[in-house]
């Protein structure tokens, strides 16, 4: 079965974007991690990322029918969007959340998140590294 990916806002930039606070992975290699650690747990991975907070909803939306959870990186939707957490509820998939920054570090305004307390994981500060944990983390509830 299938794995949804799903990275918000702005981490079609990642590896030029902030690369003190991001690094310098690009989405690619975020979506090649995630693809590989979900294969050796025999699942496939359907990656979507936008710009554009309604693209991110539908894209939730057609989990509920093919995909047995979500890794997401809502990006700065994370801290303004209900309409996502409320499509996340939705779709009635178990969720992990994951930043590749420690938010808890940053701006306080990065410091709520709509997601955390729908999440079954929560995964911050890890860079790359956290995706894969994600998915790992996934696989696990998903037992
Ligand atoms: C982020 C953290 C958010 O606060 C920020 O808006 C992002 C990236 C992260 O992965 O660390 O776009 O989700």
């Amino acid at each position: 079965s299938r794995l949804l990916l799903v990275n918000g806002p702005n981490l079609n930039m990642l590896g030029s974007r902030e690369p003190e606070v991001y690094g310098h992975d690009t989405l690619a290699d975020i979506e090649r991690v995630v693809a590989e650690v979900a294969a050796s747990a025999s699942y496939e991975v359907r990656a979507v990322q936008s710009n554009h907070e309604g693209v991110l909803i539908d894209a939730v939306h057609a989990a509920r029918d093919d995909c047995a959870g979500i890794v997401i990186n809502p990006g700065a939707f994370t801290h303004t969007s209900i309409a996502l957490r409320d499509a996340l509820l939705a779709a009635a998939l178990p969720v992990v959340e994951v930043h590749l920054s420690n938010v808890h570090r940053r701006e306080p305004f990065r410091h709520h998140s709509y997601v955390s307390d729908i999440a079954e994981v929560v995964v911050v500060g890890a860079g790359i590294d956290g995706y894969g944990f994600a998915v790992q983390q996934l696989v696990r509830v998903l037992g």
